[in-house]
Protein backbone atom coordinates (compact mmCIF):
# COMPACT_ATOMS: atom_id res chain seq x y z
CA UNK A 1 0.00 0.00 0.00
CA UNK A 2 1.76 3.46 -1.10
CA UNK A 3 1.90 5.80 1.37
CA UNK A 4 -0.25 9.56 0.55
CA UNK A 5 2.15 12.76 1.64
CA UNK A 6 1.14 16.10 0.98
CA UNK A 7 4.51 18.78 1.59
CA UNK A 8 4.83 22.44 1.75
CA UNK A 9 7.52 23.88 0.21
CA UNK A 10 7.93 27.04 2.14
CA UNK A 11 11.45 28.03 0.09
CA UNK A 12 13.24 31.26 1.57
CA UNK A 13 9.28 32.24 3.22
CA UNK A 14 8.55 33.05 6.81
CA UNK A 15 10.54 33.56 9.75
CA UNK A 16 10.17 31.89 12.73
CA UNK A 17 7.38 34.69 14.00
CA UNK A 18 5.56 33.88 10.96
CA UNK A 19 5.92 30.16 10.69
CA UNK A 20 4.35 30.22 14.34
CA UNK A 21 1.26 32.08 13.06
CA UNK A 22 1.11 30.02 10.41
CA UNK A 23 0.29 27.24 12.63
CA UNK A 24 -1.97 28.93 14.00
CA UNK A 25 -4.35 29.14 11.27
CA UNK A 26 -3.50 25.71 9.95
CA UNK A 27 -3.27 23.40 12.64
CA UNK A 28 -7.04 23.31 13.79
CA UNK A 29 -7.98 22.31 10.08
CA UNK A 30 -6.02 19.53 10.52
CA UNK A 31 -9.10 17.40 13.16
CA UNK A 32 -11.17 16.79 9.97
CA UNK A 33 -7.94 15.15 8.23
CA UNK A 34 -8.36 11.70 7.34
CA UNK A 35 -5.68 9.16 8.61
CA UNK A 36 -4.23 7.92 5.14
CA UNK A 37 -1.84 10.53 4.55
CA UNK A 38 1.16 12.31 6.03
CA UNK A 39 1.65 15.94 6.01
CA UNK A 40 4.94 17.80 5.87
CA UNK A 41 5.89 21.09 6.27
CA UNK A 42 9.64 21.80 4.84
CA UNK A 43 10.76 25.13 6.09
CA UNK A 44 13.73 27.62 5.92
CA UNK A 45 16.63 26.06 8.08
CA UNK A 46 15.57 28.67 10.67
CA UNK A 47 12.11 27.78 11.72
CA UNK A 48 12.92 24.17 11.70
CA UNK A 49 13.49 24.03 15.39
CA UNK A 50 10.41 26.25 16.44
CA UNK A 51 8.15 24.01 13.72
CA UNK A 52 9.48 20.62 15.54
CA UNK A 53 8.80 22.08 19.25
CA UNK A 54 5.43 23.67 18.17
CA UNK A 55 4.03 20.51 16.14
CA UNK A 56 5.15 17.90 19.24
CA UNK A 57 2.23 15.88 19.45
CA UNK A 58 0.64 17.03 15.69
CA UNK A 59 0.57 14.76 13.02
CA UNK A 60 2.35 17.11 10.83
CA UNK A 61 6.29 16.31 10.11
CA UNK A 62 8.97 18.92 9.56
CA UNK A 63 11.32 18.83 6.69
CA UNK A 64 13.94 20.86 5.44
CA UNK A 65 15.17 21.93 1.84
CA UNK A 66 18.64 20.69 1.25
CA UNK A 67 21.21 18.52 3.25
CA UNK A 68 25.05 18.47 2.68
CA UNK A 69 26.65 15.22 2.13
CA UNK A 70 29.72 15.60 4.72
CA UNK A 71 29.04 15.23 8.60
CA UNK A 72 30.71 18.50 9.64
CA UNK A 73 33.49 20.51 7.91
CA UNK A 74 34.51 23.48 6.25
CA UNK A 75 31.63 24.03 3.75
CA UNK A 76 30.38 27.76 4.07
CA UNK A 77 26.81 27.99 4.06
CA UNK A 78 25.73 24.30 4.28
CA UNK A 79 24.00 22.28 6.73
CA UNK A 80 24.42 18.52 7.91
CA UNK A 81 22.52 15.47 8.26
CA UNK A 82 22.97 15.45 11.82
CA UNK A 83 22.13 18.52 12.51
CA UNK A 84 18.38 18.62 10.55
CA UNK A 85 18.09 15.26 12.64
CA UNK A 86 18.73 16.98 16.25
CA UNK A 87 16.41 19.83 14.86
CA UNK A 88 13.76 17.55 14.93
CA UNK A 89 13.33 17.08 10.67
CA UNK A 90 12.20 13.96 9.32
CA UNK A 91 11.98 14.66 5.61
CA UNK A 92 14.18 16.99 3.42
CA UNK A 93 13.98 18.33 -0.38
CA UNK A 94 16.77 17.09 -2.14
CA UNK A 95 17.67 18.12 -6.03
CA UNK A 96 14.32 20.69 -6.33
CA UNK A 97 14.91 22.60 -9.51
CA UNK A 98 16.05 25.70 -7.64
CA UNK A 99 18.94 24.04 -6.09
CA UNK A 100 19.89 22.47 -9.41
CA UNK A 101 19.22 25.93 -11.61
CA UNK A 102 20.65 28.78 -9.12
CA UNK A 103 22.98 26.69 -6.47
CA UNK A 104 24.94 24.20 -8.77
CA UNK A 105 23.63 21.27 -7.74
CA UNK A 106 23.84 17.95 -10.48
CA UNK A 107 23.16 14.73 -10.40
CA UNK A 108 26.50 13.76 -8.67
CA UNK A 109 25.40 16.32 -5.52
CA UNK A 110 22.01 15.56 -6.04
CA UNK A 111 23.36 11.22 -5.34
CA UNK A 112 25.57 12.27 -2.92
CA UNK A 113 22.57 14.28 -0.46
CA UNK A 114 20.24 11.76 -0.87
CA UNK A 115 23.01 9.20 0.08
CA UNK A 116 23.77 11.31 3.32
CA UNK A 117 19.98 12.01 4.14
CA UNK A 118 19.50 8.33 4.17
CA UNK A 119 22.29 7.11 6.36
CA UNK A 120 21.10 9.70 8.96
CA UNK A 121 17.69 8.19 8.80
CA UNK A 122 16.34 11.19 6.81
CA UNK A 123 13.79 10.57 4.66
CA UNK A 124 14.67 12.19 1.36
CA UNK A 125 12.12 14.12 -1.62
CA UNK A 126 14.15 13.47 -5.03
CA UNK A 127 12.86 16.60 -6.92
CA UNK A 128 12.98 15.48 -10.81
CA UNK A 129 11.37 17.78 -13.71
CA UNK A 130 11.52 18.80 -17.41
CA UNK A 131 12.15 22.37 -18.55
CA UNK A 132 9.39 24.13 -21.35
CA UNK A 133 11.99 24.01 -23.72
CA UNK A 134 12.96 19.88 -23.34
CA UNK A 135 9.53 19.57 -23.35
CA UNK A 136 8.69 21.24 -26.78
CA UNK A 137 11.97 19.03 -27.82
CA UNK A 138 9.86 15.82 -26.51
CA UNK A 139 12.97 15.13 -24.02
CA UNK A 140 10.62 14.85 -21.24
CA UNK A 141 10.64 10.88 -20.69
CA UNK A 142 14.94 10.70 -21.19
CA UNK A 143 15.49 13.91 -18.95
CA UNK A 144 13.81 12.36 -16.29
CA UNK A 145 14.60 8.65 -17.02
CA UNK A 146 18.61 10.39 -17.07
CA UNK A 147 17.68 12.00 -13.76
CA UNK A 148 16.56 9.03 -11.68
CA UNK A 149 19.49 6.64 -12.98
CA UNK A 150 21.96 9.11 -11.76
CA UNK A 151 20.06 10.49 -8.74
CA UNK A 152 19.21 6.93 -7.21
CA UNK A 153 22.51 5.03 -7.43
CA UNK A 154 22.92 3.33 -3.86
CA UNK A 155 20.00 4.93 -2.96
CA UNK A 156 17.51 3.00 -0.67
CA UNK A 157 14.00 2.89 -2.83
CA UNK A 158 12.13 1.72 0.30
CA UNK A 159 13.18 4.86 2.12
CA UNK A 160 12.52 7.42 -0.46
CA UNK A 161 9.78 9.85 -2.44
CA UNK A 162 9.97 11.40 -5.48
CA UNK A 163 8.16 14.27 -6.42
CA UNK A 164 7.58 15.42 -10.19
CA UNK A 165 7.86 18.64 -10.93
CA UNK A 166 7.63 20.08 -14.41
CA UNK A 167 10.06 22.81 -14.05
CA UNK A 168 7.43 24.71 -15.90
CA UNK A 169 4.90 24.59 -13.88
CA UNK A 170 6.30 25.87 -10.97
CA UNK A 171 5.20 29.21 -9.78
CA UNK A 172 3.83 30.13 -13.24
CA UNK A 173 0.42 28.94 -12.34
CA UNK A 174 0.46 26.31 -15.18
CA UNK A 175 -0.21 23.37 -13.77
CA UNK A 176 0.14 20.23 -16.09
CA UNK A 177 -2.80 18.31 -17.16
CA UNK A 178 -3.71 15.97 -14.06
CA UNK A 179 -3.42 12.80 -16.69
CA UNK A 180 -0.27 14.05 -18.73
CA UNK A 181 1.43 13.72 -14.77
CA UNK A 182 -0.31 10.65 -13.59
CA UNK A 183 1.55 9.13 -17.04
CA UNK A 184 4.74 10.39 -16.28
CA UNK A 185 4.68 9.85 -12.63
CA UNK A 186 3.60 5.73 -13.98
CA UNK A 187 6.82 6.25 -16.23
CA UNK A 188 8.97 7.03 -13.16
CA UNK A 189 7.41 4.00 -11.17
CA UNK A 190 7.89 1.86 -13.99
CA UNK A 191 12.15 2.50 -13.30
CA UNK A 192 11.62 1.78 -10.10
CA UNK A 193 12.91 -1.13 -8.40
CA UNK A 194 10.23 -0.71 -5.33
CA UNK A 195 7.36 0.13 -6.96
CA UNK A 196 5.82 1.58 -3.74
CA UNK A 197 7.48 4.42 -3.51
CA UNK A 198 4.70 7.87 -2.94
CA UNK A 199 5.50 10.08 -6.04
CA UNK A 200 4.15 13.21 -5.46
CA UNK A 201 3.17 16.00 -8.22
CA UNK A 202 4.36 19.75 -7.49
CA UNK A 203 3.43 22.17 -9.59
CA UNK A 204 1.07 25.08 -9.56
CA UNK A 205 -0.97 22.77 -6.73
CA UNK A 206 -3.82 24.86 -5.66
CA UNK A 207 -7.00 24.36 -3.49
CA UNK A 208 -9.01 24.32 -7.16
CA UNK A 209 -6.90 21.58 -8.17
CA UNK A 210 -5.66 19.32 -5.76
CA UNK A 211 -8.93 16.73 -5.75
CA UNK A 212 -8.44 15.69 -9.69
CA UNK A 213 -4.62 15.42 -9.04
CA UNK A 214 -5.90 13.04 -6.43
CA UNK A 215 -7.68 11.36 -8.37
CA UNK A 216 -5.22 10.21 -10.31
CA UNK A 217 -4.34 6.72 -9.67
CA UNK A 218 -0.53 7.12 -10.19
CA UNK A 219 -0.26 10.37 -7.96
CA UNK A 220 0.46 10.32 -4.31
CA UNK A 221 0.29 13.31 -2.61
CA UNK A 222 1.80 16.69 -3.95
CA UNK A 223 4.94 19.06 -3.15
CA UNK A 224 3.19 22.14 -2.91
CA UNK A 225 5.27 25.90 -3.15
CA UNK A 226 3.07 28.85 -3.15
CA UNK A 227 0.13 27.47 -1.89
CA UNK A 228 1.56 25.88 1.23
CA UNK A 229 2.17 29.21 2.53
CA UNK A 230 -1.56 30.11 3.17
CA UNK A 231 -3.26 28.41 5.90
CA UNK A 232 -6.91 28.04 4.55
CA UNK A 233 -5.12 26.66 1.19
CA UNK A 234 -3.10 25.02 2.54
CA UNK A 235 -5.42 23.52 4.93
CA UNK A 236 -7.67 22.83 1.85
CA UNK A 237 -4.65 20.91 -0.29
CA UNK A 238 -3.99 18.09 2.81
CA UNK A 239 -7.65 17.80 3.00
CA UNK A 240 -8.33 16.74 -0.43
CA UNK A 241 -11.13 14.80 -1.55
O1 LIG B 1 8.47 22.59 -4.32
C1 LIG B 1 7.45 23.09 -4.78
C2 LIG B 1 7.36 23.44 -6.16
O2 LIG B 1 8.47 24.15 -6.60
C3 LIG B 1 6.05 24.00 -6.60
O3 LIG B 1 5.91 25.37 -6.34
O4 LIG B 1 3.45 25.25 -5.99
O5 LIG B 1 4.62 27.45 -6.09
O6 LIG B 1 4.34 26.04 -8.15
P1 LIG B 1 4.49 26.08 -6.67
Amino acid sequence: MRKVIIAGNWKMYKTQAEALDFLRGFLDHLNETPDDREIVICAPFTALGTLSKNLHGSRVRVGAQNVHWEDAGAFTGEISAPMLVELGVRYVVVGHSERRQYFGDTDVTVNLRLRAAQTHGLIPILCVGETKQQRDANETEAVIIGQLDKDLRGVDQERLVIAYEPIWAIGTGDTCESEEANRIIGLIRSKLNYPDVPIQYGGSVKPGNIDEIMAQPEIDGALVGGASLIPNDFARIVNYK
